[in-house]
């Protein structure tokens, strides 16, 4: 049941026996920003099937079209008539992001090489979020950059004269990674980002897809990704896989209810973002993945997972490179870490305090009040395997939070009750009627 109080929507969740059922997840937020991104600036037509209904994707579309890119958006399929890499128009507005960091930041690099100025904003939690990680790279690479303490409103001073450089990332983030590769399509010569840490590499393939001339080698336990200046971007359909970070909810109440049966056709399984299914194949969840496939240079599969958890070796901690892999899962593994036997205990994972909320706190503080044992640390928590109580618990404007606290809301004892649980249509709209249509 849901109520509509101002714009602030509640959702009322009671205690599940199984999830069964079939699920089409939405297309991945990831990939299908990047497909959008550089359709537009690919040379002819590309046809996206299975796009994203996520709002945050919405505002990628957004903010193209105010660029004068022509976009013919039908249920979820979306055609891209791309303008080539430098051939964008200035915009009469500001460019609206919304909540969307990958909107804001993939959009700063390729905003960077047009030669015309743009500013790009967004609502109140992207505008508390740190830009310093692109400015720097982008300037380093010539572009001119405003900005009011390294926080949006980021205004991009007409660009055009960029120089490749070599770039090291000081901390793991694909979008850093993906707006100076971004930038470095417009830049002369060659441009590298090594990163210490392997993050999701979307860019990189979509980059592939449509025929750009990318180098990815390994270096020193990360990667090295160069991309030169005369790559050429050739339009070429493709079909979004379904996004494994929606579908990690569902899988996650599957493996703890059970009885259940959930099947989940066509996910990504893009090696940089399927740790989830080894932590949950650890914590003793049983998943079957067949029908491998591929889409756009890209895994996919079906998942199949079946409910109960068997008694296995407690996980005990994750850290170190695993966290950049699972990054947008954590919030959910918080709530499976009260039904491990052992808990789980979450560390290097300090970028969670600068996502769309605070993560750390966000989980903390919501696990609390339902009567879990949480320990708080700077770079992340320590849960113990704990019986949950339902409450009353805030999603603090954070899809994957209001989502995860959903889920724990099946596990718990009593109604859980979910305040601003609309924020889930920023990745996954429709994911409470997706809910209801498998719980039993
Ligand atoms: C994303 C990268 C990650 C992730 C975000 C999507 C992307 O952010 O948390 O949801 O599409 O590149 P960071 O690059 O900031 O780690």
């Amino acid at each position: 049941m849901s109520l509509n109080r101002n714009t602030m929507t509640i959702q009322k969740l009671r205690p599940a026996n199984s999830l069964i059922g079939t699920i089409h997840l939405p297309g991945d937020k990831s990939i299908s920003h990047r497909a959008a991104i550089l359709s537009a600036m690919a040379e002819g037509e590309t046809r996206i099937e299975n796009f994203a209904a996520s709002q945050d994707c919405s505002s990628t579309l957004g903010c193209l079209s105010a660029l004068g890119v022509q976009i013919d958006r039908r249920a979820d399929s979306v055609v891209i008539d791309g303008l080539g890499k430098r051939g964008f128009r200035r915009p009469a507005a500001l460019l609206d992001c919304g909540n969307s960091g990958t909107t804001m930041r993939l959009m700063a690099g390729m905003l960077a090489g047009q030669a015309f100025d743009s500013t790009l904003t967004g609502d109140d939690s992207l505008s508390r979020r740190p830009m310093g990680r692109v400015i720097e790279p982008l300037s380093l690479m010539g572009a001119q950059l405003v900005s009011s303490d390294g926080r949006a409103p980021l205004t991009i001073g007409r660009g055009g004269s960029l120089i490749g450089i070599e770039y090291t990332l000081p901390v793991a983030s694909a979008q850093i990674k993906s707006c100076i590769l971004l930038a470095g399509l417009n830049a002369t010569g060659k441009t590298t980002v090594v990163e210490p840490v392997a993050t999701r590499d979307h860019t990189e393939r979509m980059l592939r897809w449509l025929g750009a001339d990318v180098l990815a080698t390994d270096h020193e336990g990360g990667c090295q990704i160069s991309v030169s200046g005369d790559s050429k971007l050739s339009a070429r359909n493709l079909s979004v896989p379904a996004d494994i970070s929606s579908g990690a909810f569902l899988m996650v109440a599957a493996a703890c209810l059970p009885g259940s049966r959930v099947e989940m056709p066509k996910v990504g399984l893009n090696p940089s973002r399927r740790a989830i299914l080894d932590v949950l194949t650890r914590s003793g969840a049983d998943i079957e993945i067949g029908s491998e496939t591929e889409e756009c240079g890209e895994p996919v599969a079906t998942i199949v997972i079946r409910g109960g958890l068997r008694d296995c070796e407690p996980l005990k901690v994750l850290r170190d490179g695993i966290i950049a892999n699972l990054i947008d899962e954590i919030p959910i593994l918080a709530v499976l870490g009260t039904q491990l036997k052992g808990g789980l205990e979450i560390r290097d994972a300090a970028e969670l305090r600068v996502k769309e909320s605070d993560r750390i706190r966000s989980v903390v503080m919501n696990l609390r009040k339902m009567g879990a044992h949480i320990e708080e640390f700077a770079d992340g928590f320590r849960v113990e395997k704990s019986a949950l109580h339902g409450t009353e618990v805030d999603s603090f404007a954070d899809h994957r939070v209001g989502m995860a606290f959903a889920i724990a809301g099946l596990v718990a004892d009593g109604e859980t009750t979910i305040l601003g649980a609309e924020c889930a249509d920023v990745s996954f709209p429709r994911f409470f009627e997706t809910l209801e249509s498998v719980v039993r």
